[in-house]
């Protein structure tokens, strides 16, 4: 700025050139150049060192040696819906039940047909679904809407007896404060000879206890809809939400927790399996809830913002791993 700035000292000087006569100039305007060339050189070489130097200094102490040991807590923190998947399957481990996988992106059969809802069946509406552009032939893969697809998967590679749980993200076309496009949930299937709605019951009044680690609970079966299962049913638990805090097990209100159903005999047909010898339940449910009801989180969205401050709030210690007898909850 000094010397080649607007007023600065080489640009006076160049300015000087005009009042000169053609002689002075001809042997003083190359001495100018020359000196405000030179200074500009000298500048930007000096620019160029000060930022190696801030770069190396920067290189220096945040080097990270990533062979070292390093403690648990500078790490990061397990994200309190992969706690509650992990808390599930061990839960569901403790009563026989496998874990069983199934893919994101699905096809129309797997994720509606085989599961008694044919197309132009209203509940497809319901389903808010992802399309992917249709193939040549005129079938459309989508981003499976529930994990019930796993229920389909399941039938046709497994022999019954099938006991399995499937935890998984799901994806619909919404988006609040409770709805997220992608969510994740935890289905249950259960297929055997003569299993009925009093194992169903049994079976989800046991998880419950065990998830909100309490020794009684309350709950009951409303009737509901879902093409898949006949009967079907939504599971509520009381509770109570004295002081703001709530409480499950006892009290004035109820909580909606999941639905399920005894295995529709289409679905079961469609799978390759008998239904006049194989019959089965099947549940359905919504893992985030599940994480929010019993960590005290209020907005679904701050799940998936990736917010340090958030994690290191809500997220747990990968060394604390959930087991029945050490404790569920963190
Ligand atoms: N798939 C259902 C849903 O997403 C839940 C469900 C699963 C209901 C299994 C019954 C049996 O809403």
């Amino acid at each position: 700025m000094r010397a080649l700035g607007k007023s600065g000292s080489i640009t006076q000087l160049l300015k000087t050139l005009g009042t000169l006569s053609p002689d002075e100039r001809q042997t003083k305007g190359p001495l100018f150049n020359g000196l405000r060339e030179r200074i500009s050189t000298l500048i930007s070489e000096r620019k160029d060192d000060l930022e190696a130097a801030v770069l190396n200094a920067r290189l220096a102490t945040e080097r990270v040696d990533v062979t070292l040991p390093a403690l648990a807590a500078l790490v990061g923190a397990v994200h309190p819906i992969s706690q509650v998947m992990d808390e599930l399957a061990e839960i569901f481990a403790n009563l026989g039940f496998d874990v069983a996988e199934g893919p994101e992106i699905e096809s129309d059969w797997h994720n509606f047909t085989a599961l008694n809802i044919p197309p132009e069946h209203p509940a497809r509406a319901m389903h808010d679904t992802f399309y992917f552009p249709a193939d040549p032939a005129g079938e459309r893969m989508l981003l499976r809407t529930h994990t019930s697809p796993v229920q389909v998967r399941t039938m046709l590679e497994r022999k019954p007896p099938i006991r399995i749980v499937a935890p998984g993200r799901v994806y619909r076309c919404d988006s609040d404060a409770t709805h997220t496009p992608m969510f994740h949930q935890i289905e249950g299937l259960v297929i055997d000879r003569d299993t009925h709605m009093g194992h169903l019951r049994w079976c989800l009044e046991t998880f419950i206890k065990a998830f909100f680690e309490v020794d009684a609970v309350t709950t009951r079966f409303r009737p509901s809809f879902f093409p898949f299962t006949e009967p079907s049913a939504e599971l509520d638990v009381q509770c109570s939400w004295e002081g703001g805090k709530l409480t499950v097990g006892q009290g004035e209100s109820w909580l909606e927790i999941l639905g399920c159903g005894m295995v529709h005999p289409k679905v079961i047909a469609a799978c390759g399996l008998d239904p006049a010898e194989y019959q089965g339940f099947a549940f359905g449910c919504g893992i985030d809830r599940l994480a929010m009801l019993k960590y005290g989180m209020t907005d679904l969205r701050a799940f998936f913002d990736a917010d340090l401050r958030w994690l290191r709030h809500y997220g747990f210690s990968f060394l604390d791993v959930p087991t029945l007898s050490g404790g569920i909850g963190a």
